[in-house]
């Protein structure tokens, strides 16, 4: 694949896809211990035919992005968040856990190294990083692998679901992303890998994704396939699903703490009933990758549950997409902590 040329590239219509940057942070784990990582330019990554991952799924990643500010710095939206649930993710997969100090510093570097790939400000355009931390050690039995591999990579990206801040609409699927006490909760392959069909299904269909609901009763909904769900309800309550089975969103946390502080809603992480979808007035998914995108209509069972609007994007789902991507591209004050400058 040929390596991307930033002078080509068409800032204001960026998809989201992959491109091959100049450079990437790779480290190794051996022998009880990380060896020293650096930068590399080599964006393949060499694996035995048994490397635990390829078979038995060992491995998880996380999604994070570099903002471009008006006054042309680079900053990270809480880092420090990615990096302790990579270490969650990794304790539950039994992989050494990459020091979250150095996840830090990796993506840094990677995206020092690939500045001229941060999209201008007022693009909408953002470089999207990949950590990826896996067993890339050989073994046949099903065990932790005897090696590791981390890796970050980035590109850079537009919106995720088609039009960004327009309304898109959603349907439930029948399948299960993740089990009740499964691995719902970290970022691993084998969650996207389940989540494939349904989400072909529901793009076969004309939804730009599907909602999953609980495992246990499909009574309640659980999140997207690559986001979580939040509602506003009528009396302004910011409500959120809680569950053990889904990913917990570190935008949803920070819409959940933004909401309350910075919009005066009210907030509520709890059951958010599928036959109950009239409490709300506004619906949307939120992610890294979707920032927020307004939920148009929720189809269950044949019935599209339309929310606010399926071609306008309600106020408050508004005021809380102003909120955080000002805070993300450096026009809105940051609460303490959460972005970091890469100098
Ligand atoms: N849920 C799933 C399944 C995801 O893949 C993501 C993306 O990371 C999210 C939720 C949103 O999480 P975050 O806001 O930390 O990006
Ligand atoms: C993210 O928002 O970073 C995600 O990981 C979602 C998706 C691209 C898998």
């Amino acid at each position: 694949m040929a390596k991307a040329d930033a002078s080509k590239l068409d800032w204001n219509n960026l998809g989201f896809e992959y491109m091959d940057l100049p450079y990437r942070y790779t480290a190794h784990w051996k022998d009880g211990a990380w060896q020293d990582g650096g930068l590399t330019e080599n964006s393949t990554l060499p694996l035995n035919e048994a490397a635990v991952v390829l078979h038995y799924g060992q491995g998880a990643f996380e999604g994070m992005k570099a903002y471009r500010t008006p006054d042309n710095k680079i900053q990270l939206f809480r880092p420090d968040r990615n990096a302790a649930r990579l270490k969650n993710s990794a304790e539950r997969l039994l992989m050494p856990v990459f020091p979250e100090d150095k996840f830090v510093d990796a993506v840094k570097q990677v995206v020092k190294a690939n500045a001229d790939f941060v999209p201008p400000y007022g693009t909408g355009g953002t470089l999207y990083i990949r950590p990826l931390l896996i067993g890339s050690g050989a073994t046949i039995g099903v065990h932790a692998a005897p090696e590791y591999t981390f890796t970050v990579f980035a590109m850079p990206v537009g919106s995720y679901f088609k039009g960004g801040m327009t309304p898109v609409n959603f349907t439930t699927s029948q399948y299960d992303r993740a089990a009740h006490k499964g691995t719902g909760q970290s970022k691993v392959g084998g969650n996207y890998a389940a989540s494939l069909l349904p989400g072909e299904n529901a793009h076969k269909d004309g939804f730009a994704d599907c909602v999953y609901l609980d495992p246990v009763n499909h009574k309640k909904i659980e999140e997207v396939g690559s986001a979580n769900f939040f509602g506003i309800t009528k009396d302004n309550v910011f409500a959120t699903p809680k569950s053990p089975s889904i990913l917990p969103s570190i935008t949803k946390y920070s819409l959940l703490w933004l909401a309350e502080h910075r919009l005066g809603l009210g907030t509520e992480e709890g059951d958010v009933y599928i036959d109950q979808l009239d409490r709300f007035k506004e619906a949307g998914a939120c992610g890294t990758a979707a920032v927020i995108s307004p939920i148009g209509g929720l189809e269950h069972n044949g019935n599209l549950h339309v929310f606010y609007s399926e071609t306008e994007v309600g106020p408050v789902t508004k005021k809380l997409y102003d909120e955080l991507t000002g805070i993300q591209f450096g026009t809105v004050e940051a609460p303490e902590g959460w972005v970091q400058v890469v100098e």
